[in-house]
């Protein structure tokens, strides 16, 4: 058993926390306040080659490995949740199931251009009547000539707006429910397809999340994406490595409230010594640092059982949860340690707080988690 990670992983994390520090983090607040999406900072991590961490050179990424991905969502999401969540959709929800599920010429014509951050990607299987119970889907795509014609309305989509490449999820069969459903691969630009709704969340506020419409909109027969009838399955592969790429970023978010308590508890002086030495203030950094640990243990753990080709999908499930829930508790925490300050905008633990919900939710909320994994307890 290993546990300290290769010198390419060393290497990696200390070349993302750099760039997050120099490039991300002197925004973030200011990107969140303004809802504003930086086109820019992706292009940036494009040129280190963030874009596409874990796929081999012949498609455009640098050919390093799941763990390698994680530790970069994490180092991003340490400074700025938002720009963290970009690069997790964009390589676990929309260029995952190309490499995994894609023909050639489908990873020729997308996952290249998706890994050398060309373009970015989304993924659309969320609708207004189906969350958590995804395979009641409505949107249909309809099998006509050398096209299918997509109708429907997907909701929630990361990156929605800004990615040029979209993974969507819809009924071929209307009358199957698991099995009637097929992955498509839509392009920006497409007629019949646009954005609607732009939501203003909580968190995560300089990412952009939009409703999807398809209205009447023909794409190739080319693009299907895999065969038809198994969407349901691409679907559900694709958030079991997805759910890792959120715990990756709670556990970010949850050290970047712990830096920032840490740093403040330190600094910060009532009854004549630093509050970290108050024993209330002290054992809860200690919680604090001990949860995170355990989180980032699970995370990792995860995407070494994926880069190992070994299932993955229990493990990804329980740091989804485990780092979900460390995240809100954490942010909860390095709050209370600021007292007065950190309610304000003065210091980013209030915008961790806001950011650390959505790990909770996306991606499978924890109940959906917590079912997963009891499922896979009982099936065992
Ligand atoms: N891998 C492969 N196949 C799977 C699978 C998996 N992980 N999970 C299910 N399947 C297969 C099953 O084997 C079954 O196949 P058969 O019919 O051949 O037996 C079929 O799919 C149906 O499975 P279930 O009966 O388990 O399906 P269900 O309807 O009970 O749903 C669920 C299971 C786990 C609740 C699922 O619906 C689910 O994960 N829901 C949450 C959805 C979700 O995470 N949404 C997030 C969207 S993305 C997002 O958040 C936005 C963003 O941009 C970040």
């Amino acid at each position: 058993m290993q546990f300290k990670l290769s010198d390419e992983h060393d290497m990696l994390r200390k070349t993302v926390r750099e760039f997050a520090l120099k490039e991300v983090a002197p925004t973030a607040s200011e990107r969140d306040e303004d809802e504003r999406f930086d086109r820019a900072i992706f292009d940036k991590m494009a040129e280190l080659g963030l874009a596409g961490i874990p796929w081999p050179e012949n498609y455009g990424g640098i050919g390093m490995d799941y763990l390698g991905y994680v530790i970069a969502v994490e180092e991003l999401s340490r400074v700025c949740a938002s720009t963290g969540v970009t690069l997790s959709a964009h390589t676990s929800l929309a260029s995952w199931p190309l490499y995994k599920f894609g023909n050639e010429e489908q990873k020729q014509k997308f996952l290249k251009p998706l890994a050398l951050g060309e373009k970015i990607g989304a993924y659309g299987l969320t609708e207004p009547g189906s969350g958590s119970d995804a395979g009641a889907m409505k949107t249909t795509a309809k099998r006509e000539g050398d096209h299918y014609v997509l109708n429907g309305t997907k909701i929630f989509t990361t990156n929605g707006g800004e990615a040029e490449i979209y993974i969507v999820i819809a009924m071929t069969d209307p009358t199957s429910k698991h099995k009637g459903s097929s992955a498509f691969i839509v392009e920006k630009g497409t007629p019949g397809f646009t954005f609607g709704k732009k939501e203003k969340k909580l968190g995560i506020r300089s990412s952009p999340t939009l409703e999807l419409s398809f209205d009447e909109c023909q794409i190739p027969k080319e693009n299907l994406l895999g065969e038809e009838g198994e969407g349901f399955k691409i679907a559900m592969m694709t958030l079991d490595g997805g759910r890792n790429g959120i715990a990756a970023q709670a556990v970010g978010i949850a050290q970047g409230a712990l830096d920032a308590a840490t740093a403040y508890a330190k600094e910060r002086k009532q009854f004549g010594k630093p509050i970290g030495l108050h024993q209330g203030v002290g054992f809860k950094l200690a919680d604090m640092a001990t949860k995170v640990e355990a989180a980032r243990l699970l995370t990792y753990q995860a995407a070494w059982l994926e880069s190992e080709g070994l299932p993955y999908g229990k493990a990804s499930a329980m740091s989804k949860l485990f780092a979900g829930d460390t995240a809100m508790e954490v942010t909860t925490e390095a709050v209370q340690v600021f007292g007065g300050y950190g309610y304000t905008k003065d210091y980013p633990v209030e915008r961790y707080m806001r950011d650390a919900k959505i790990t909770q939710i996306y991606e499978g909320t924890n109940e959906i988690q917590r079912l997963v994994i009891s499922r896979f307890l009982l099936k065992d």
